[in-house]
């Protein structure tokens, strides 16, 4: 190249970075958002909710041309489930996807949609969430201090081992089992028969491994995910619960935007957890695959047996959803048709 060509690159190069300069203190409106909100995620990077919300903070910037940043905190570096809604209350956290759990200690109406053996698959559970009932609950979130955006999958939740394996209800005897912090999780445990510890989600790696608990309970993408089959190969499919997630904004956060601001995020929320549904199927099938070739021992049990199951754990209906049994109707019946 010769130095007159040399130098004409120099000059385009020189001018194009001064255009950006220009560009970027000229069009604040663009590049300096009006709102950086935050967004707490507990699982990894690469999860699907988290991918999800990636999703949902890059839909916001775009249709907003940059004015709302959405900042994406995965594996629980802004705390555990419980204290982002905590946070979210006083307005310290901006959005959130949280399992109904956890939003059910806060609100118990929630436990409707999370009790155990309720649905029968992953169809039934998205007929009811995708109906007039899923929207009710969405609206329910209110009472938490909390807007419910959409709803996120979570699949079916099964028990691990470490030592002893589940195959029978009698096996549940003298076992202590890691339940999230909730109490119908942990009432369900104990109608099984067994000894429920309640702890966040970070930390059933070590109280596997340390021998602190016997078991967990969890999906297969968090099995996975989280390592749990390193410490705990035997995995009982019962499909005890599916319990939905939701993406959720601080009521304090939402009441700051304006209505056309907040039509932009629902729409972006339900375009994102539509993602979130489709990759959530394939991420459940390679997390079992993944699994199995890992070393996890999968025990299957009876349609007896899990009978068996459900009816030791009727007594928990009897405690959480005594007036609510008009609903636990309706949701079966949606199984039906
Ligand atoms: C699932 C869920 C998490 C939850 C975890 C738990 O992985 O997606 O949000 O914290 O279960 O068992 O605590």
């Amino acid at each position: 190249m010769n130095k007159k060509a040399l130098m004409t690159g120099g000059t385009v190069l020189a001018c194009t970075l001064c255009a950006g300069i220009v560009w970027r203190f000229q069009r604040p409106d663009t590049v300096v958002p009006e709102y950086v909100f935050n967004y707490a995620e507990n699982q990894t990077v690469d999860y699907p909710t988290t991918r999800g919300a990636n999703r949902f903070a890059e839909l916001v910037e775009q249709r907003t041309g940059g004015r709302i940043q959405i900042l994406v905190q995965p594996e629980a570096v802004l705390g555990a489930e419980k204290d982002v809604l905590k946070q979210m209350q006083y307005g310290g956290i901006d959005f959130a996807r949280v399992s109904l759990s956890q939003l059910a200690e806060i609100i118990p109406g929630m436990n409707v949609l999370q009790m155990p053996y309720l649905y029968d698959d992953a169809t039934h559970m998205w007929k009811v969430l995708d109906s007039e009932i899923g929207d009710e609950f969405l609206e329910l979130a209110a009472e938490g201090g909390v807007v419910g955006l959409s709803w996120y999958d979570a699949g079916v939740r099964n028990f691990y081992t470490s030592e002893k394996k589940i195959t029978c209800l009698e096996d549940f005897q003298g076992m202590t089992i890691r339940v999230q912090e909730s109490e119908m999780m942990a009432d369900m445990v104990t109608a099984l028969g067994a000894v429920a510890i309640q702890t966040p989600y970070s930390e059933v790696y070590s109280y596997l491994q340390r021998g602190l608990v016997d078991g967990a309970e969890n999906n297969w993408p968090s099995y996975e995910s989280m390592h749990h089959y390193e410490v705990a190969r035997y995995y009982t499919i019962d499909e005890h619960a599916r319990v939905p997630e939701m993406q959720l904004i601080a009521q304090s956060t939402w009441d700051k935007l304006s209505p056309e601001d907040q039509q932009i995020i629902r729409e972006c929320a339900e375009e994102s957890a539509r993602m979130e549904r489709r990759i959530w199927k394939q991420q459940e099938r390679q997390s079992m695959h993944w699994a199995i070739e890992g070393g996890t021992q999968i025990i299957e049990i009876s349609k007896e047996e899990k009978e068996r199951f459900r009816e030791a754990v009727e007594e928990v209906y009897e405690k959480y959803c005594s007036n609510d049994m008009d609903i636990i109707e309706e949701i079966k019946k949606k199984g039906e048709s």
